[in-house]
């Protein structure tokens, strides 16, 4: 008869331990009780970058990496993306069900008028460099409005606490937006909370001169859509910077300003900025077989940006609607040129035993460049147009972070490599 345990013998010490499966997994601390004698500290398991090791129990996002399944409080992100709106998702991931008509009206309301920000954000802004890149100052900004709500403190008063997810979902937009309009060194522009969000932000980055300033409905709703996509993808670098963080009962604020600066590398959010600048680097449809032979040179340091992914070894099914985004937006702006290099950089690709062996599809990033760049944004700041929706992501893993019992201060365990003790040596006898 099976049984949901897991026998390991110990070799050393010839002992057999009987281990509990549960959802899939032992517990770490389990492993703890196998000792050589007394004084051995127990087996503890080694897993660099987390590769098998979960961290939590979550109940907001599911991902099946090899079937390409991605879903929100269980319902599929293809649907989301078509029926949903932002918003409507965010309340989804926050309480865990759909709104109804009224509550999604309390929601939209409390977010819309908590966009503006205290005054001394703008001198805050002011002290960047003109060339600052908009992710360092959007993670400044996110940390210190810490300092202007001392209250948020109380992490574990859920009316407070509460408060502040909704302050940090109403505000990026319009610091992400300040950043901008900073680094093109033109003036600020305050939100107008007549305007759904994702036109409220596109308004605040786009207006100059033009007090009617409206943005093309098409393209509000390709970036409503692409807010959907972004919105939540469980136990990533950032999610898990910010539950790391806020495990030690750090304010919302601190925590998300971690999640910002670890979703700027290029391994993460970064890559779609680093898509665009390898899509520009080769140029021409013609030279992609070349550039596909430097990727699979393990000497060189190029990857093909945008390709796999730790959890997906399919298609992400964030890239899947992103690639029809595309031509609602292309049909606006006219194509970005270069569509042609990244549809052909996949068709090949695709076809490679190296990818295959591999598995590395397209991810999330490959193809949303192209739509923020068609948009008119520039490319630095495209990481920015990632963390604006990830922020309800971030908030809602931090909540849950709060609120289950088996979480304690994050702190992993090392195995030590290095000197054991030695005697001091004075300087003249070294
Ligand atoms: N181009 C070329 N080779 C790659 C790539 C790539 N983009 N991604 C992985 N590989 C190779 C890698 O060299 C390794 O080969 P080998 O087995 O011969 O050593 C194999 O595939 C497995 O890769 P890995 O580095 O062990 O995989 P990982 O899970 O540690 O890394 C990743 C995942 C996303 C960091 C990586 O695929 C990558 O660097 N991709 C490019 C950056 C990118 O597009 N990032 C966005 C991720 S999706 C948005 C988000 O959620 O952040």
């Amino acid at each position: 008869m099976s049984k949901d345990t897991l026998s390991v013998t110990d070799n050393r010490t010839g002992k057999q331990y009987e281990l509990k499966i549960e959802n899939g997994c032992i517990r770490a601390m389990d492993l703890r009780q196998m000792k050589t004698d007394a004084e051995d500290f127990g087996i503890m398991a080694y897993d660099p970058a987390f590769q098998n090791t979960a961290n939590t129990k979550s109940a907001i996002t599911f991902i099946d990496g090899d079937k390409g399944i991605l879903e929100y409080r269980g319902y599929p992100i293809d649907q989301l993306a078509e029926k949903s709106t932002h918003l409507e998702t965010s309340y989804l991931l926050m309480n865990g069900e759909l709104p109804t008509k009224a509550q999604l009206h309390e929601f939209t309301d409390k977010i819309t008028h908590h966009t503006y920000v205290h005054e001394n954000i703008k001198s805050f802004m002011d002290g960047f460099r003109y060339d600052a890149h908009p992710m360092s100052m959007l993670a400044s900004t996110v940390a210190a409005l810490s300092s202007f709500y001392p209250e948020a403190k109380q992490v574990r008063n859920k009316e407070v606490r509460r408060h502040q997810m909704t302050r940090l979902i109403a505000k990026m937009p319009t610091l992400a937006a300040f950043s901008y309009r900073h680094s093109q060194g033109l003036p600020y522009i305050y939100p107008n909370n007549d305007l759904p969000y994702a036109e409220n932000f596109l308004t605040m980055v786009k207006s100059i001169g033009k007090p009617n300033w409206k943005a093309h409905p098409a393209l509000v709703k390709a970036l409503d859509v692409l807010f959907i996509l972004h919105a939540d993808h469980e136990q990533n670098c950032s999610t898990t910077s910010v539950r790391v963080v806020g495990s030690s009962e750090a304010d919302p604020y601190s925590a998300v300003a971690a999640g910002i600066t670890a979703l700027y590398g290029p391994l993460h959010g970064g890559a779609n900025e680093a898509v665009l600048r390898m899509l520009r680097e080769i140029g021409d449809k013609k030279n992609v077989p070349e550039f596909i032979k430097k990727v699979k040179d393990k000497d060189g340091d190029k990857k093909l940006m945008g390709f796999g992914h730790r959890v997906y070894k399919n298609y992400d099914p964030r890239a899947k609607v992103i690639k029809k985004a595309c031509d609602e937006v292309f049909e606006v702006t006219g194509k970005n040129p270069l569509l042609d290099i990244a549809v052909e950089l996949e068709r090949i690709a695709l076809q490679d035993d190296y990818f295959v062996q591999r598995k590395l599809y397209p991810n999330v990033d490959f193809y949303s460049g192209l739509i923020y760049e068609a948009m008119g944004f520039p490319v630095d700041f495209f990481t920015c147009l990632f963390a604006i929706p990830r922020t309800v992501g971030w908030v809602c893993q931090y909540e849950e972070m709060i609120n289950d019992n088996e979480q304690k201060i994050a702190r992993p365990r090392q195995v030590f490599t290095g000197q054991r003790k030695r005697d001091y040596v004075a300087i003249d006898k070294r």
